[in-house]
């Protein structure tokens, strides 16, 4: 049994808390929050102990695993923390506000022999594991296009403030949303993002970031060849929208999230039936990283993949600020 600490109890770390529940191979032992209620509902609901700071936690505890649930502008002091105590890391999504800082999270790791993942939740929802099961068969050919779109109302009065502060989240729908949706089709169409065109909005009631964002993204991928995909999300007001399409040779494949994925190779659509999963996305996150920490592999979302979705992000501000296409990989890494 592996003890894990949740740090950060907000949305996700309570999800977390959660997940780990389900998990006989796992044991939540602490949480670290800065709240002094919401951290004892927590301990008294999961029945771990609660610490207003990370270092008196990794001392007392000692875990073998840390769940960082942070404000992203603290991801890197977390990680690199939790990764001088010996942890293994599973670090939310995006992987901190710069790639710079992605850097020295993998060094560290590396340094120190601990094994780092990302949670990428993209890869444990279940549209999303049976559309990309039907990509990996290969029956509907070459991936040419896809495109991705995301309505949701993000200046909700309920969002934590942090969200709107560029300084601390990085960024606005984009940074946090986007950053799902590159990851999505980087990883469904087993390819990288290469150039970036972004415009974006900064229309929203509240704080200095971005509202919205059109991004043309171009995509190469060994098996896949060159392919192109468009994200658009918006934050303002409308009606909540999740939708995925993607092109490929002989056929086609959309993923409308929480309600389906739908396939067409001829003149109609598919439903396709979706297996029953009894576990939670967040649990089959967890054993992903236990499988890699049995088998010394890297897992699906490393730090250098999770990385790639960090550098598109930084290429979508480059590419609004300078209104020019941002090739990847030719910049000094800032
Ligand atoms: N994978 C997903 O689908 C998903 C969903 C939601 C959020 N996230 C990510 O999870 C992270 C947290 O997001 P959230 O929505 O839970 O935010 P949140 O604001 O709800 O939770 C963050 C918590 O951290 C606490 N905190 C802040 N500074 C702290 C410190 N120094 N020490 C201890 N606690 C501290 C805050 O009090 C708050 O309770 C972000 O990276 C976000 O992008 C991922």
């Amino acid at each position: 049994m592996m003890r894990v600490a949740v740090i950060g109890g907000g949305a996700i770390g309570l999800r977390h808390l959660e997940a780990l529940e389900e998990l006989e191979e796992l044991e939540a032992c602490a949480v670290v929050e800065l709240d002094e209620t919401i951290r004892l509902q927590l301990a008294r609901r999961f029945g771990v102990k609660a610490y207003a700071g990370m270092e008196d936690m990794l001392a007392a505890e000692q875990p073998q695993i840390a769940v960082i649930a942070l404000p992203h502008h603290l991801h890197e002091e977390a990680a690199l923390l939790c990764i001088s105590s010996g942890c293994h890391l599973m670090l939310e999504k995006p992987m901190a506000n710069s790639t710079a800082s992605c850097d020295r999270i993998i060094a560290a790791a590396k340094r120190q022999g601990v094994t780092l993942m990302v949670g990428h939740t993209q890869h444990y929802l279940p549209e999303n594991r049976a559309a990309k099961a039907v990509i990996d068969e290969g029956s509907l050919g070459r991936f040419l296009m896809a495109q991705d779109t995301r309505h949701v109302d993000y200046f909700r009065r309920n969002r934590p403030p942090w969200f709107f502060d560029r300084e601390s989240a990085g960024g606005g729908i984009m940074m946090n949303l986007g950053a799902h949706s590159i990851d999505k089709l980087q990883w469904l169409t087993d390819s990288r993002v290469r150039k970036v065109k972004a415009s974006l909005t900064y229309l929203g009631d509240r704080g200095n970031v971005e509202g919205s964002g059109m991004l043309m993204l171009e995509l190469d991928g060994g098996a896949t060849g060159t392919s192109t995909a468009t994200i658009v999300q918006s934050g303002y007001k409308g009606a909540s929208r999740s939708e995925t399409e993607l092109i490929f040779t002989n056929g086609m494949l959309r993923i409308v999230a929480g309600e389906g994925v739908y396939v067409s190779k001829g003149d109609s659509y598919e439903k396709l039936a979706l297996p029953e999963e009894p576990l939670i996305p967040l649990a089959l996150q967890f054993l992903d990283l236990l499988a890699s920490l049995r088998s010394g592999s890297e897992p699906e979302c490393s730090g250098s993949y999770s990385r790639s979705v960090i550098e598109a992000l930084e290429a979508v501000y480059l590419s609004h600020e300078s209104g020019l296409e941002i090739e990847l990989g030719k910049r000094e890494s800032g």
